[in-house]
């Protein structure tokens, strides 16, 4: 079977293959701009960037930046993405930006100036999202979704309140990495499946349009793909693959830790985004247990469902601080390690364009 070009929008993917974003720190310039130049869609983080080259574009105090606008620095986005277009040129690149963020329009508005070709927004319904990029009508708008339910709102939201649809929508599946749009209990009822999902949210498009759907969560082969472009998709995103990449922006610690990692070490957690989560259980849930998790000072305020401490009081622990640990403290043992359910299929690094062209059914 052959593929067909995935089109989001006014764009063109040679590739229906999109890396997907993964804060803070792991889909910066490098990974992006390297999976665009291959015929791929790259998706460039919003967040966290304020921590971008040691911080050198914005305020920290203890190490952390100050509020939300220097933790999503406009500054340093700007910087990822010209980065990013020195590898890629002028080929199409996307940026995802969290719903949850407190600063949401604000970082959609900093993507658009930095040149983002497409805005993908998950953890949480993002109703307004056309609002903030009005002065940009060639920027394509890519909600992620887990359910025809949430697809059929934001659809029926966007045509009333904006007379439009969106550009593509990301199906993700329970076997996703990162925040997870379902209950413990749906993450292992089969009900759930990726495959399950599907025709409910393509019949659910049908209804409105003809955008591009995505589907992701645990895609791992060219069968996989294949399999899923069968069932309706138009096209596949994936994450964890890309961490084991040599061009993943990600810190040793996160690569070296997913390929240590056994089926065993990967476990759903509890979030102050209010989500469940999908990570290795590493040392900080150990610290936890034990009491000595680290202080949450909250200097950042990234994400409005936590209200600046209180959820991550709940779990034990604050999500920006611990995010950017992995990547970029001297004590990576603080760290959280977001993963996909097969994180631990990573044996080795490889070169993002080995990776594609695995994807794509080269055997050379
Ligand atoms: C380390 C990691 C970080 C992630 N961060 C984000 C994020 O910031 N925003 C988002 O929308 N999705 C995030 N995700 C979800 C991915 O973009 C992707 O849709 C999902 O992980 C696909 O499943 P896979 O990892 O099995 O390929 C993250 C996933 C991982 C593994």
């Amino acid at each position: 079977m052959t593929w067909n070009p995935l089109k989001i929008g006014k764009y063109t993917i040679p590739l229906p293959i999109v890396q997907g974003g993964m804060g803070v720190g792991l889909s910066w310039d490098q990974l992006a701009g390297t999976v665009s130049s291959c015929g791929a869609l790259g998706t460039i983080s919003a967040v966290g960037t304020g921590y971008y080259e040691k911080g050198r574009y914005a305020k920290l105090v203890n190490g952390r930046p100050l509020r939300p606008e220097n933790l999503n620095s406009p500054e340093a986005l700007k910087m990822i993405f010209k980065k990013a277009r020195m590898i890629c040129g002028q080929a199409p690149l996307a940026c995802n930006i969290l719903y949850a963020l407190n600063n949401y329009g604000q970082i959609v508005q900093d993507a658009c100036e930095a040149g983002a070709n497409m805005i993908v927004t998950g953890a949480g319904l993002p109703l307004d999202l056309p609002e903030f990029t009005k002065g940009y009508p060639d920027v394509a708008l890519v909600p992620i979704v887990s359910s025809s339910r949430a697809l059929n709102i934001i659809c029926k939201r966007w045509l009333k309140r904006y007379n439009r649809l969106p550009d593509a929508i990301v199906l993700e599946g329970p076997l996703s990495g990162g925040h997870l749009g379902f209950s413990k209990e749906q993450i292992v009822d089969p009900a759930y499946k990726l495959e399950q999902l599907l025709p409910d949210v393509v019949a659910t498009r049908n209804e409105f349009g003809d955008f591009p759907i995505i589907a992701a969560g645990g895609i791992w082969t060219h069968e996989d793909i294949t399999g899923l472009l069968a069932l309706g998709a138009d096209g596949v995103q994936l994450a964890t693959r890309f961490i084991g990449t040599f061009e993943c922006d990600a810190s040793m610690a996160q690569k070296q830790a997913l390929i240590d990692a056994t089926p065993a070490d990967i476990a759903i957690i509890d979030s102050p985004v209010g989500h469940p989560g999908r990570a290795l259980h590493s040392e900080l849930f150990k610290r936890i247990e034990r009491e000595q998790a680290p202080k949450i000072a909250c200097i950042s305020n990234c994400v409005a469902p936590c209200q600046q401490g209180m959820g991550a009081r709940k779990v034990g622990f604050c999500i920006a601080d611990r995010l950017s640990d992995t990547q970029f403290a001297t004590d990576p043992t603080l760290g959280l390690y977001f993963t996909g359910a097969y994180g631990y299929r990573i044996e080795k690094l490889e070169r993002v364009k080995h990776v594609i062209a695995s994807l794509v059914g080269d055997k050379a």
